[in-house]
């Protein structure tokens, strides 16, 4: 994988990439760490009521929603996990323990009370990938969920019993459909915070085993 740096932009045009487009202005993309946005604010929220005990926030970015958490009275200890070594570096500077792995595949069985992701959501047709750090935080493949469905299927190894996942969820990536999959991975699910945008409605659900 290239660094943003290092990677221009394909020319491209069309809907989708005029939904990419205003997402990432709105978002503030410039730089190869996402920043805090209005996902990562509803997250927290969430956080602030559901998350307790050890608290893993997989794809921390820039350790935004994670800091919040360390705040929270029930949440004993968090830490983060990015593939992106700059999202690592900026949530370090936070103080936020984080680890340069895949999704949660460095954390022992069972060791997780509170499992946070924001996921890369946006549909992306493989001819307009862009292929750098801001595309990891963003695209999530064609229908929006190939980031979001094997993560559902890691987390039930490493969530301690009674453990939940806060999982944020746009209409982007089909939402019934999101949830469907938690379902058929073992999840009962219910959302606790939601918020409609111009684009997109976005969600957080918890899930329980
Ligand atoms: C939408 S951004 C969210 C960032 C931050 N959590 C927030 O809410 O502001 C998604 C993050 O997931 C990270 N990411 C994407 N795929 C990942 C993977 N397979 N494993 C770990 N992190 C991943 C990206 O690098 C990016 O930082």
């Amino acid at each position: 994988m290239s660094d943003a740096n290092d990677t221009d932009p394909p020319q491209e045009s069309g809907a989708e990439t005029d939904t990419r487009d205003a997402l990432a202005d709105r978002r503030g993309l410039g730089d190869p760490v996402y920043q805090p946005a209005e996902d990562s604010g509803l997250l927290a929220e969430a956080g602030a009521t559901h998350a307790r005990g050890v608290a893993c926030e997989v794809g921390t970015g820039s350790g935004w929603v994670a800091e919040q958490l360390r705040a929270v009275d029930a949440v004993d200890h968090v830490v983060g996990t990015d593939l992106n070594p700059h999202a690592c570096r900026e949530a370090r500077a936070r103080g936020v323990e984080a680890a340069r792995v895949d999704l949660v595949s460095a954390l022992a069985d069972n060791a997780v009370d509170t499992l946070l992701f924001n996921p890369p959501y946006l549909p992306t047709d493989p001819e307009n990938e862009w292929d750098d750090w801001q595309e990891r935080a963003l695209s999530g493949g064609e229908d929006g969920r190939a980031v979001i469905e094997p993560f559902l299927d890691a987390a039930p190894r490493v969530l301690a019993p009674d453990g939940v996942v806060l999982l944020l969820v746009s209409s982007l990536a089909g939402f019934a459909d999101v949830v469907g999959y938690a379902v058929d991975c073992g999840f009962d699910a219910e959302t606790v915070r939601e918020e409609s945008y111009p684009y997109e409605t976005l969600s957080v659900v918890r899930l329980s085993a």
